[in-house]
């Protein structure tokens, strides 16, 4: 029987690499996935200091069209199967839409949509033998429309949506499904989307091991959506009682008047 595991997308920085901390405490056998290799086995070591087994290391670029296929194959040559699915892995890209390059964005959609949407699907059979489940990281920008940052919060919308239909099309399965909404965390998505430092100058703002183990707790509980820190969930509940024409030039000022 193949051994089940975890695999983290994204786990070599932020809060991929603390959710494979969070996991790894309680005992999951992890593979961690993502481009950068040294990171990845930096932390797997650290993780098998704790005394669990080594999590595999898969060098993955998820804008490739066939990593999911690659992905499958190298857990089949390891004797693995995903019992858990944590697609983590995403960027954003801060500026107005027109003014920023067309093909990065598109990359945005090919790995916070295409390759989210692939893992997601791809391992439902083996979720479901192994009585596991599915974790996708979207974002409270999952709940509004982001002028400066649009592609960004719409391919996050599309997180949300995803997520939550398939928390309700296998609720019969055994499969618990999550989307983590988180509001703003520190990690190198600041710099890697060029947003502005006024961004995490909020008290919205919650750091990425909070972050982990509140989706770790949400997720083992079967909760369809985990939205960690009060005032973030208090955004969530209340956004839609904001009129768009208030909502939107906010929204628009704290993304496009930030300096890069
Ligand atoms: N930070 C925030 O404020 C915030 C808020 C809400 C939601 N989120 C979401 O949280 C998730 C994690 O972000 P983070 O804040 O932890 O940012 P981060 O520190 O930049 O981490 C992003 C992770 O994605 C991986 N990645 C990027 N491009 C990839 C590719 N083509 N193939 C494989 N892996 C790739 C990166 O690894 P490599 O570079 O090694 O490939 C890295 O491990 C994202 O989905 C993000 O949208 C972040």
């Amino acid at each position: 029987m193949p051994e089940p595991v975890a695999l983290i997308t994204g786990a070599s920085s932020g809060i991929g690499a603390e959710l494979a901390r969070v996991f790894a405490r309680h005992r999951h056998r992890l593979v961690l996935a993502a481009r950068r290799t040294e990171r990845l086995e930096v932390l797997a070591d650290d993780l098998a200091k704790t005394g669990g087994p080594r999590p595999l290391v898969l060098t993955v670029d998820l804008l490739h069209a066939d990593a999911g296929d690659r992905i499958e194959e190298a857990l089949a040559r390891e004797g693995l199967e995903p019992q858990f699915v944590v697609n983590n892995a995403g960027f954003g890209l801060s500026g107005a839409a027109a003014a920023q390059s067309r093909v990065r964005q598109l990359h945005m959609i090919d790995l916070n949509v295409r390759a989210l949407t692939d893992l997601s699907l791809r391992f439902a059979e083996t979720m479901a033998r192994q009585r596991g489940g599915l974790m996708n990281v979207a974002s409270v920008a999952g709940f509004l429309p982001g002028p400066n940052h649009a592609v960004y919060y719409a391919t996050k919308a599309y997180v949300v949506s995803l997520t939550e239909a398939l928390h309700e099309e296998w609720r019969d399965r055994g499969i618990r499904v999550t989307t983590l909404c988180p509001g703003p965390v520190p990690t190198e998505f600041q710099e890697v989307a060029r947003t502005g430092p006024g961004v995490l100058r909020t008290p919205m703002t919650t750091l990425a091991d909070r972050v982990a183990e509140e989706a770790y707790r949400g997720f083992m509980a079967g909760k369809r959506r985990v939205v960690p820190g009060f005032l973030n969930k208090l955004l969530v509940h209340g956004i839609g009682f904001v009129p768009r024409k208030v909502l939107l030039p906010q929204v628009a000022r704290r993304h496009g008047s930030e300096p890069r």
